[in-house]
C-alpha cells in the first residue's frame, strides 16, 4: 500500500475546526498519515471561510502558492473545503489545477473516497454547489487535534438570513441533530478523555426548534442532557442569537455547575434602525434586558458579542449607539468587524455602501472603547484564584501553557507540558487586554 499523507490548514470558525477534525479522524483511520509538515504532503487541505471577503482572498493567495511546486512534481494536491468552496468550488478547480478535490461543508462526506480516488487514479472531485448534506463524518474521538476539548454539533446551518451574511447560503438550512445522536456523541467523546465539550451551531440556542412541533426549551433539555454526563468537568456552547435565548437556558445554567458561565451573544449593531435593516429581529431594549437577566441569574458569568461597523446605511449617530451600548454593557471581549459585502446577500446589493475607509475609522475607535473595558475588567481578577483548563504550549514564550477560566479566560502559566489537559487551581498575577498571567497555587 502507498504511503499517503495530509496536512490540513483551517481558516475561519470553530464549525471549521471541528470539520477538520472530523476529516482528520476519518483519513486516519483510513490508513493516511498526518504529514509533519506541509512540504512532506500529498495532500494539502484548506478549510476556508466567506465570511468577509478579506478571508477569500487570504485562502485563495495561499492557495495559488503551491502551484509551482506541484507543475513541478505533481505534489502536493489540495483538497479545497469550507464554506468558500461551496460558493465557488469549481471556479477555483478551473482556476488552480492543482486543486483535486473541492466540496462545501454539505458534501464533505464524500470528501476522503475523493482523496484516495485522486491519489490512486488521478480523477478530480468537484462536489456540487447545493447545501442538501450528502453523507457526513461522525466525530472521531481518538484524533481530535486537541485531546482535551470536543466539540459536537447540535444544529447544522442557518435560516436566520441577516442581511449581511453569506452563511445561511453556504451552510445550508438550519437543521437541527436528533437529541440522542448530539448526547450519544458527547458520551463517547467523554469516554476518550475530553474534560471539555462545546456545543456547535450558528444558533445553538434555536436547537430543536424545527422539529415537529417546534417550540421552545428544546436547548435548555439538551443542555441538561449533556450537562449530566458522568465525567464531563465543563461543557461549553456557541453561537447563541439573542432572539432565541430563552430564560429556561439560564436555569439550567445555574442548576449546573459544569456548564460555563460564559455566553457569546452578538448584538451587531447598537441602533435599532440598523439591528431591523439587519434582520435581526430583536431591538437594542431587548438585548440589554436579556444582558440584564443573565448577569443577575449568573453574576460570575462573561458576556462576549460581535458587533458590525459601516453596515449600508449606517450613519455616525447609528455608530455612537454602538459605541454607548459597548460603555453600557461593558462585554469581557468583542469580535468587531468592518462590514464587508458578500454578494448574494441583500446587504451587498445596496446603494448606500459606507465607504471603506469610514468603515476602518469606525473599527478603530470601536476597538479603542472595548480594549479599554477588556484591560479593566481583566484588572480587576488580578490577586484571585480561578480554576483553569491547562491546555496546550502557549506561542508567547517557552515553558508557558496556556489554559482557560470556566468564563473563558485565557490564563497563562508557567508549567511543564505534561500538565496540559489538567484543572489546577491559578491565582491571576498579570493582566492585559486579551490575557492574563497566572501562577499556580
Ligand atoms: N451566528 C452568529 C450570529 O448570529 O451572530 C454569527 C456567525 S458569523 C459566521 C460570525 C460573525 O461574522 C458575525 O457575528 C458577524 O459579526 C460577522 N460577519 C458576518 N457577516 C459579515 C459581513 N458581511 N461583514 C463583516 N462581518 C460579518
Ligand atoms: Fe449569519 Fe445571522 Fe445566521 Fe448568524 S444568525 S450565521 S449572522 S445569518
Ligand atoms: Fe464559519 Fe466562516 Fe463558514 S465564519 S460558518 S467558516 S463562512
Amino acid at each position: 500500500m502507498i504511503e499517503k499523507n495530509f496536512s490540513i490548514r483551517v481558516i475561519g470558525c470553530q464549525m471549521n475546526v471541528h470539520d477538520g477534525d472530523k476529516l482528520r479522524g476519518e483519513l486516519l483511520s483510513r490508513g493516511w498519515r498526518e504529514a509533519d509538515d506541509e512540504n512532506g504532503a500529498d495532500f494539502v487541505v484548506f478549510f476556508t471561510c466567506s465570511v468577509r471577503e478579506r478571508a477569500e482572498q487570504k485562502a485563495a493567495s495561499e492557495m495559488g502558492k503551491f502551484g509551482k511546486k506541484w507543475k513541478k512534481s505533481r505534489r502536493p494536491c489540495l483538497a479545497f473545503l469550507g464554506c468558500m468552496a461551496a460558493r465557488v468550488g469549481s471556479a477555483m478547480a478551473r482556476k488552480f489545477p492543482w486543486i483535486a478535490v473541492t466540496a462545501g461543508p454539505a458534501h464533505i462526506g464524500l470528501v476522503p473516497d475523493a482523496m484516495d480516488r485522486a491519489l490512486e487514479t488521478g480523477e478530480k472531485f468537484i462536489a456540487g454547489s447545493g447545501t442538501d448534506v450528502a453523507g457526513s463524518i461522525s466525530c472521531a474521538p481518538k484524533s481530535r487535534g486537541n485531546p482535551h476539548k470536543a466539540y459536537v454539533t447540535v444544529a447544522n446551518g442557518c435560516d436566520q438570513f441577516c442581511a449581511y451574511c453569506i452563511v445561511p447560503y453556504v451552510r445550508g438550512r438550519f437543521a437541527s441533530r436528533a437529541p440522542e445522536d448530539v448526547i450519544g456523541e458527547a458520551r463517547a467523546l467523554v469516554r476518550n478523555g475530553a474534560a471539555e465539550i462545546t456545543l456547535l451551531g450558528q444558533n445553538v440556542d434555536a436547537y430543536g426548534k424545527d422539529f415537529d412541533g417546534g417550540g421552545r426549551g428544546r436547548f435548555a433539555s439538551l443542555l441538561d442532557g449533556v450537562s449530566s454526563i458522568d465525567g464531563l468537568r465543563r461543557v461549553r456552547f456557541a453561537t447563541s442569537h439573542p432572539s432565541d435565548f430563552t430564560d429556561d437556558i439560564l436555569d439550567v445554567m445555574r442548576d449546573r455547575p459544569n456548564i460555563c458561565p460564559s455566553i457569546n451573544l452578538p448584538v451587531q449593531a447598537g441602533s435599532d434602525r440598523v439591528l431591523r435593516e439587519m434582520n435581526r429581529r430583536y431591538t437594542k431594549d431587548e438585548y440589554v434586558s436579556l444582558v440584564r437577566r443573565i448577569r443577575a441569574a449568573l453574576p460570575e458569568s462573561s458576556i462576549t458579542t460581535d458587533l458590525i461597523v459601516g453596515f449600508p446605511g449606517e450613519t455616525e449617530e447609528d455608530f455612537e449607539e454602538s459605541v454607548a451600548l459597548f460603555e453600557e454593557l461593558r462585554f469581557d471581549l468583542a469580535h468587531t468587524a468592518a462590514y464587508s459585502p458578500r454578494e448574494g446577500t441583500p446587504a451587498a446589493s445596496r446603494a448606500d455602501q459606507v465607504p471603506p475607509a469610514e468603515r476602518a475609522r469606525r473599527l478603530v475607535k470601536l476597538n479603542g472603547v472595548q480594549t479599554e473595558i477588556s484591560r479593566k475588567i481583566n484588572a480587576s481578577m488580578v490577586g484571585r484564584t480561578y480554576e483553569v483548563l491547562l491546555d496546550e504550549p502557549s506561542p508567547k514564550g517557552e515553558g508557558l501553557l496556556q489554559g482557560r477560566t470556566a468564563t473563558d479566560k485565557v490564563v497563562l502559566v508557567r508549567a511543564p507540558l505534561e500538565m496540559a489537559g489538567a484543572f489546577r487551581a491559578a491565582r491571576v498575577i498579570g493582566s492585559g487586554p486579551w490575557c492574563l498571567e497566572g501562577e499556580l497555587v
